[in-house]
């Protein structure tokens, strides 16, 4: 955020009152935050009740040994049994689970949770007959169809941990994540639709599985694939298995065993400050709880009423607990959407919303901004009366935008919660509530009933109101993260160590003259590109690895539409000469194979040197000053100050979007 616009948060006049309505018979009230002050243990305690257990906990929380929570000590139950089985159970089973839209039109499907709980059955069996057992790890990398959220509750229901990938990672990735956890089993399709044309994954596995074959022979035993889109896919008879003639065969019989609360339930990997992507751990019963009770409280969810949409894809945490874990536990009827915004058309969204009378929507700020700069006359075609709540998640949102969401999309009627967690945090942690707060455009406002968060300065200490400083929890919460996959002391360093008994996010944040949060974007080398987090090192590793180039810096630049956006700074090798004329669009490229499209840099500078401390540090913040045209300040403690000149003539001469 810029300095402008951080001097603009403390004059910010405007306050959007919750609706009288929403507000007389909200889920969570004013009281809340009181109840859980008093007694934070006993409020969670209470959360926890919306679940059913095998066996009830003997204590809330086991914190003797921190940073490592234990939460529902003792207790035992089974997530997928509280997803689906215990609402067939209570004769829910007509109930829609998912409206599920396909990208090609008319291509939809309404699951049942009868229907859900048959084919979580089947697959639960088909796996078991693959060998899986509780305690293996399932690597999941699919397109945003049923069978995807079949899966990965297949897993839970075995209590085999599952590491969902975002198909839009690249087999390198993917094959980093499989052997980092060590998963036998991979679940994937053909492809999937994107923009109307299949795209395909099956080659991106096969590429995965050579890959992680070469490093440690034998450890993929298995990949079980869905027939999505019927594209030839070669099929090696040794470990690939058909979806559609196991699972179909298998029995819709499955009685599930319980877990203890601590038994893990998914790694999700996310990027942090080194190159190798982190395996955030999150257990059953804290994980479960906090996404059913900020679902269910966050959003005033009325499960009998209500039809719940959230726009992330299941390959991030987001699509974890606000498309699979949060609703199915509250027995909502949601939304699955599997294409992109655009296609067939730039209305897509909010056909889809007039259709099935959508009342919750969640989505990103990224969206929210195309979608206004695409203009209003597209949503003004549609009947969107039926929307009552908004979210938005993952980035800071712009008051612009959030005011833009509220009247055209929300028709001035629905508060809009901007909710800020993360991978860690594994459930919202920071958001108004929709029934109480007279929300300000832009900011997150407050942490929700049950979390503690402060802003401190660098020495730890609570910062007064109308200051900025670092963003911390500083009690433990049932969903946070228990560990980094196999590194406890990555866990202990990177989040725990910064600030003495604190849990550190990563986030700036500024309280303003009323003590409300503002979000300010990430303090270390992270940066976030339409609500996804890139690392910067990692970036910089995928061009490095490249035979043409012998340095490289990357850094965030601010974007008006996806928030940041990785500019790249690359010193080729002497043997590569100028790297020839189409340099820039091969290191993008290689960029994408190595990690991932949403890796691309949007532009690369060729230059001849980079800005370094006398002790050899990258200086990214001149970086970031050339990559956003900003003037460059001082440059006094740089080895040679003549290479920024050098760095200004690269940038004239090789940027590229
Ligand atoms: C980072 C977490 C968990 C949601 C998806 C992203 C940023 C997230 C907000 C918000 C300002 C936000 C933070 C955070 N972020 N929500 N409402 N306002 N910033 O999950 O990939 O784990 O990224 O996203 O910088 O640290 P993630």
């Amino acid at each position: 955020m810029s300095d402008e616009a951080l001097a603009n948060l403390s004059t910010e006049e405007r306050r959007f009152e919750p609706p009288a309505g929403l507000a007389a018979g909200a889920n969570l009230t004013a009281a809340s935050y009181g109840d859980a002050a008093a007694d934070r243990l006993g409020f969670w305690a209470m959360q926890a009740e919306r679940l059913s257990w095998d066996t009830r906990w003997e204590e809330v929380l086991d914190w003797s040994d921190p940073p490592f929570a234990k939460w529902f000590v003792g207790g035992r139950l089974n997530a997928a049994y509280n997803c689906v089985d215990r609402h067939v159970e209570a004769g829910a089973g007509d109930k829609v689970a998912f409206h599920w839209v396909g990208e090609p039109e008319g291509d939809t499907r309404d699951i049942t949770y009868a229907q859900l709980m048959d084919e979580v059955c089947q697959a639960a069996n088909a796996l078991t007959e693959l060998g899986i057992e509780a305690g293996d790890r399932v690597a999941i990398y699919m397109p945003m169809i049923p069978e995807t959220v079949v899966a990965m509750l297949a897993c839970a229901r075995l209590g085999a941990p599952h590491t969902v990938v975002f198909g839009g990672f690249s087999a390198d990735a993917l094959a980093s994540r499989v052997l980092d956890c060590g998963a036998k089993l991979i679940i994937t399709a053909d492809g999937g639709y994107r923009r109307g044309a299949p795209s395909a994954l099956k080659p991106a596995v096969d590429e995965a599985v050579a890959k992680v074959e070469a490093e440690q022979s034998g450890l993929v035993e298995n990949v079980l694939v869905v027939r999505r889109t019927g594209q030839d896919v070669a099929f090696d008879q040794n470990i690939d298995v058909w979806w559609h003639e196991l699972v179909a065969g298998s029995s819709t019989e499955h009685t599930c065993e319980s877990f203890d609360a601590e038994h893990p339930l998914y790694v999700m990997y996310t990027s942090g400050t080194t190159g190798k992507p982190k395996g955030i751990l999150h257990t059953t019963g804290g994980y479960l709880v906090g996404a059913a009770y900020t679902h269910w409280g966050i959003f005033d969810l009325k499960p009998d009423t209500d039809v719940y949409w959230c726009t992330a894809d299941v390959g991030w945490v987001t699509g974890h607990s606000y498309t699979v874990y949060g609703p199915l536990a509250n027995q909502s009827t949601s939304v699955m959407y599997e294409g992109v915004p655009d296609a067939p058309h730039k209305g897509r969204w909010w056909e889809i919303i007039e259709k099935y009378k959508v009342s919750i929507f969640y989505t990103a700020p990224t969206a929210i901004r195309t979608f206004m700069k695409w203009g209003d006359e597209i949503p003004a075609k549609f009947d969107m009366s039926s929307l009552r709540v908004l979210g938005s998640v993952g980035e800071p949102i712009n008051p612009e935008a959030y005011v833009w969401y509220r009247e055209t999309i929300g028709g001035s009627r629905t508060p809009v919660v901007d909710t800020w967690w993360q991978t860690e945090t594994g459930a919202i942690m920071i958001s108004p509530l929709p029934g109480v707060t007279a929300a300000k455009p832009g900011s997150a406002m407050k942490a929700i009933p049950g979390i503690v968060a402060d802003v401190v300065n660098d020495e730890g200490e609570s910062v007064p109101d109308g200051s900025g400083g670092y963003l911390v929890i500083k009690e433990p919460w049932p969903s946070m993260l228990r560990t980094l996959w196999g590194d406890d002391e990555r866990f202990k360093d990177t989040y725990w160590s910064r600030f003495k008994g604190m849990y550190f996010a990563g986030d700036g944040a500024k309280k303003d003259s009323d003590g409300d949060l503002w979000l300010l974007g990430r303090v270390d080398d992270v940066m976030n590109v339409s609500g996804h987090r890139l690392s910067t090192t990692e970036i910089e590793s995928a061009l490095v690895s490249h035979p043409k180039v012998a340095e490289a810096a990357v850094v965030g630049a601010s974007d008006e539409m996806t928030g940041q956006s990785p500019v790249a700074f690359v010193i080729l090798r002497e043997a590569a000469g100028d790297g020839g004329t189409d340099i820039v669009k091969e290191l993008r490229d290689h960029v994408a194979k190595e990690i991932g499209a949403i890796a691309k840099p949007s532009k690369i500078m060729i230059v001849a040197e980079l800005p370094k401390t006398r002790s050899g540090k990258i200086m990214r913040r001149l970086l970031r000053d050339v990559a956003e045209h900003r003037d460059i300040g001082d440059v006094t403690t740089l080895a040679d100050s003549t290479v920024m000149d050098l760095i200004g003539k690269g940038m004239a001469t090789s940027s590229q979007d």
